[in-house]
């Protein structure tokens, strides 16, 4: 079992990402995994970044949260999560057993929030966290940190003394300038970046009766296919601006998207939205990028990267 060919490392200095295969399950579209473990299979993930980890539990917002839009989904779940010590308690023995390959994705109000969750972190030897310093969803933090160059470069600098693992910074597409702040994450000390969270968006459907209209509307984080020519902006954006991995994603659901954000500059994938119409998609990809590559003869990851870029 494997697809050998699909084998990728992210590096950075000391610190090194060893990927199964470049396709990431993205944070908030598959739980801890525990839950999807009976109907997908994981050995084709190289990894799934965890819902975004608060220090306490969170109960995210009421009324509706999912929105479907055209080419997408608008979401406001608000970082519904078990808080660092459950996880720490029940949900990281289920994954270390299983041996399932995951980053933990981290999100918080204060630096000292995200501080202590780095530090609890690298007590239990995770290998990998993602900084959600973008998530459009929730009220304080979060957000606040990751629009300005400033506190990007201060709280990524703060995480960085606590871990010392494979530090991602998760950055928003909700920016006029996306290089000043990969930059300040790549002088900060981060290994790795992922871009693009959801973009902010409102989705209003109105129905007639013949008589009166009536209004349904959910503002909050814009995914899915509808974001993808955003997406590959930003991540060119960020390849122009820094020389550590990114990790793309936004509207992926096919083999051609991969290869788009190979050119634009990722060096690995993550899949959201389209978890939601197939909860295998992440394998089915890695099978079907696999395929390609035997097929026509590429002999590792590297080399199609190489090639596309030649284009
Ligand atoms: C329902 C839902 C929940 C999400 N929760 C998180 C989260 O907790 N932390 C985070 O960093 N991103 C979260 N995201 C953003 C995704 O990880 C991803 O960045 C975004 O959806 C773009 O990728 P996609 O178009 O493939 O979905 C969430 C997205 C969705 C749709």
């Amino acid at each position: 079992m494997g697809l050998d060919k699909l084998r990728t490392t992210l590096k950075n200095k000391e610190h090194i990402l060893e990927l199964k295969t470049p396709i990431i399950g993205a944070s908030g579209t598959y739980g801890y995994n525990d839950e999807f473990e009976d109907f997908v299979d994981f050995n084709y993930f190289g990894a799934i970044s965890t819902k975004g980890m608060t220090l306490e539990k969170r109960l995210g917002n009421d009324g509706e949260r999912i929105f479907e839009v055209q080419g997408g989904m608008i979401n406001r779940i608000g970082l519904e999560n078990v808080g660092i010590e459950a996880f720490v308690k029940e949900k990281l023995p289920v994954l270390k057993s299983k041996k399932i390959d995951f980053i933990l994705n981290i999100a918080g109000n204060t630096i000292e929030d995200y501080k202590q969750i780095a530090h609890i972190a690298q007590q239990n030897d995770i290998k990998a966290i993602e900084v959600n310093v973008s998530c459009p969803n929730v009220k304080t933090g979060c957000l606040e940190f990751g629009l300005n160059s400033e506190g990007l470069f201060g709280l990524t600098k703060e995480v960085r003394k606590e871990y010392d693992g494979f530090l991602i910074v998760k950055l928003s597409p909700n920016t006029s300038d996306i290089k000043l702040l990969a930059k300040a994450v790549e002088d900060a000390g981060a290994d790795a970046i992922s871009a693009v969270n959801t973009l902010r968006g409102l989705g209003i459907k109105i129905d007639f009766d013949g008589e009166k209209f009536y209004k349904k509307s959910v503002k909050g984080g814009l995914s899915g296919p509808c974001i993808k020519p955003v997406a590959l902006y930003m991540v060119e954006e960020i390849r122009s601006a820094v020389n550590i991995p990114i990790i793309g994603m936004g509207g992926i659901s096919k083999l051609v998207d991969l290869f788009e954000f190979i050119s634009a500059g990722a060096d690995a994938f993550q899949i959201g939205t389209a978890n939601f119409i197939n909860p295998s998609i992440c394998s089915d990809l890695a099978y079907e990028l696999d395929d390609f590559m035997v097929k026509n003869n590429f002999k590792d990851f590297e080399e199609l990267k190489r090639k596309i870029r030649e284009a």
